[in-house]
């Protein structure tokens, strides 16, 4: 690779990087922060490098390179014509490699790498004093050895998505070794002498052919990745990268807007505000990534599900299905019989506001306000006959599932009181075994429903989480996980969506 394409890709991404620099410090004045943020540590990066060099590997073993042809002399031999052709690289052994972060990108070294080759040779010759012709053909061995292969990337945000830019990259093949089956000396003697550099330079255009081609498709991929992803008919999650990845001597840290935001049109989106710096403590030992997520993800999420009205449920069944209608509680509530003998019941269990969402150092909190309204059907009429208000108090449990964050609910405690009733006074009991079964039956269930969904991080479509470690640190909850790959049927399926 010519330096000077070097120098001059370098120099166009490096003068409009300064003027940005400038651009975001304005910017900073009307901020706009992630809710999200992801930390790729040295562990991470070294899995995405070995994760990339098979990839490179992989597509670089077998490929085949132009042949090569040219005319010699030979003393004694004359003027041959000889023909290199099938030069293919078989196999590609890595010894050592690098990956190290900097302000100015990410710098992947590999050193030290070793190529085998294998090839076809033909030639004729022919001399002033035998008029006819010879020719011979065969095969051939290549060792390359000491290969040298070197790029820096950056990420940049474009809009939302991230840009991945090749700076600067390299490869250099240090020493070559042929090993000739058939053939004469004289050949061995020109292959060494004249080709070697021919094929040394095939080899080292091929494998920067292929890292052009591999760092535009991961640019693909990247930038096909979604700026939204829409959880059901009420919500999507905005996953748009705010803000360019910060790159430290030991990790990335990307920023995603994170908040969830209604469908509908009529919705008024939220402003939130992101407060202090993140500051949670470390798992033991360290893993690849760590995602934390601001309690205002889960504000928003929240506040979108209550304003869309989808927190409401006629409840028409029930395990003992008796219970709903009056003459079971002829006895346990005489007023209600008599005034509506035998008529059937349902249940109208609202959430009166947007549930508050908090995360402590210990947990995530929820309190739950909801209105559980009995009503009597008769005659084609629906009668609310009472009203009651249960202050509910639950605690969520962060669960990871492929690469999804999701939740678990459970219920720390409730208390009643009874808001309204036309039927008289109501024993407490008798409240308490109502509520209790809705919120058994219910709401518990529902809310796990749609928790189990979990935030989806695109990113990381393709890659499960594993060996994750939970910590929570008001306001921020991280999960520091490891990634696996899935298999490459998942890369392919490069916009396809799953969340769960
Ligand atoms: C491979 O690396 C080892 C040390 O890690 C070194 O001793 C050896 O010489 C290297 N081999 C080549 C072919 O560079
Ligand atoms: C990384 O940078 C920090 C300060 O920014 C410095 O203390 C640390 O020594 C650096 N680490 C390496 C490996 O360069
Ligand atoms: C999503 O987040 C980005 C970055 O914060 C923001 O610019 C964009 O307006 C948001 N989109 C929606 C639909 O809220
Ligand atoms: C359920 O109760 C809520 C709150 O009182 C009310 O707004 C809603 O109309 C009721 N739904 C039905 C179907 O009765």
């Amino acid at each position: 690779m010519a330096p000077s394409i070097f120098l001059l890709l370098l120099s166009l991404v490096l003068i409009p990087t300064s003027v940005v620099v400038v651009v975001v410090g304005l910017q900073h004045v009307h901020e706009e922060d992630g809710f999200i943020s992801v930390v790729i540590s040295d562990k991470g990066l070294d899995f995405a490098k070995q994760f990339l060099i098979e990839q490179a590997i992989s597509s670089i073993v077998p490929s085949q390179l132009s042949d090569i042809e040219k005319k010699v002399n030979v003393p004694l031999v004359g003027k041959a014509q000889v023909i290199l052709s099938e030069i293919t690289i078989k196999d590609i052994k890595i010894n050592s490699s690098s990956v190290k972060t900097g302000e100015s990108g990410i710098v992947l070294i590999v050193s030290g790498a070793t190529a085998d080759l294998t090839m076809n040779w033909r030639y004729t010759a022919r001399t002033s004093l035998v008029p006819i012709g010879i020719s011979d053909s065969g095969t051939a061995t290549v060792k390359v050895e000491d290969l040298q292969v070197g790029l820096t990337v950056n990420l940049r945000n474009q809009e939302g998505t991230l840009e991945l830019i090749l700076l600067d990259y390299g490869c250099k093949v240090g020493d070559l070794s042929i090993k000739l089956s058939g053939g004469a000396a004289w050949l061995y003697q020109v292959l060494v002498e004249v080709f070697e550099g021919n094929i040394a330079s095939s080899v080292e255009e091929a494998i920067s052919q292929k890292i052009r081609e591999g760092i535009t498709q991961l640019d693909t991929i990247l930038q096909s990745l979604p700026k939204t992803v829409s959880l059901d008919k009420t919500a999507v999650l905005n996953v748009s990268f705010v803000g360019n990845p910060v790159l430290t001597n030991s990790s990335i840290e990307l920023e995603i807007n994170g908040l969830f935001t209604g469908t509908s049109k009529v919705l008024v989106p939220q402003t939130y505000h992101r407060g202090p710096e993140i500051s949670v403590p470390r798992p033991g030992s360290p893993r690849m990534i760590e995602i934390s997520v601001h309690e205002n993800v889960l504000k928003s999420a929240s506040s979108v599900y209550f304003t869309a009205d989808s927190m409401q449920w006629i409840v028409d069944e029930v395990p003992d299905q008796a219970l709903l209608n009056t003459a079971e509680w002829r006895f346990i509530v005489p007023q209600l019989y008599k005034q509506y003998p035998n008529a059937d019941m349902n249940i109208n269990v609202s959430v009166s506001s947007a549930p508050v969402i908090q995360v402590t150092n210990q947990d995530i909190e929820a309190a739950i306000i909801v209105d559980v309204i009995v009503n009597v059907l008769e005659a084609g009429e629906v009668i609310p006959v009472v009203c009651i208000s249960v202050d509910i108090s639950a605690s969520v449990d962060v669960k990871i599932a492929k690469s999804n964050i999701a939740g678990r609910l459970a219920l720390d405690k409730f208390s009643i009181y009874l808001k309204w009733s036309k039927i008289g006074k109501l024993h407490i009991q008798v409240i308490q075994s109502v509520v209790s079964s809705v919120l058994k039956t219910v709401l518990i269930p529902f809310l796990n429903s749609q928790l189990k969904k979990g935030i989806p991080l695109p990113m990381l479509n393709g890659f499960a989480l594993e060996n994750a470690a939970i910590l929570y640190a008001h306001p921020w909850v991280t999960v520091s996980t490891d990634v696996a790959f899935l298999g490459h049927s998942f890369l392919r399926q490069k916009t396809a969506y799953d969340v769960l």
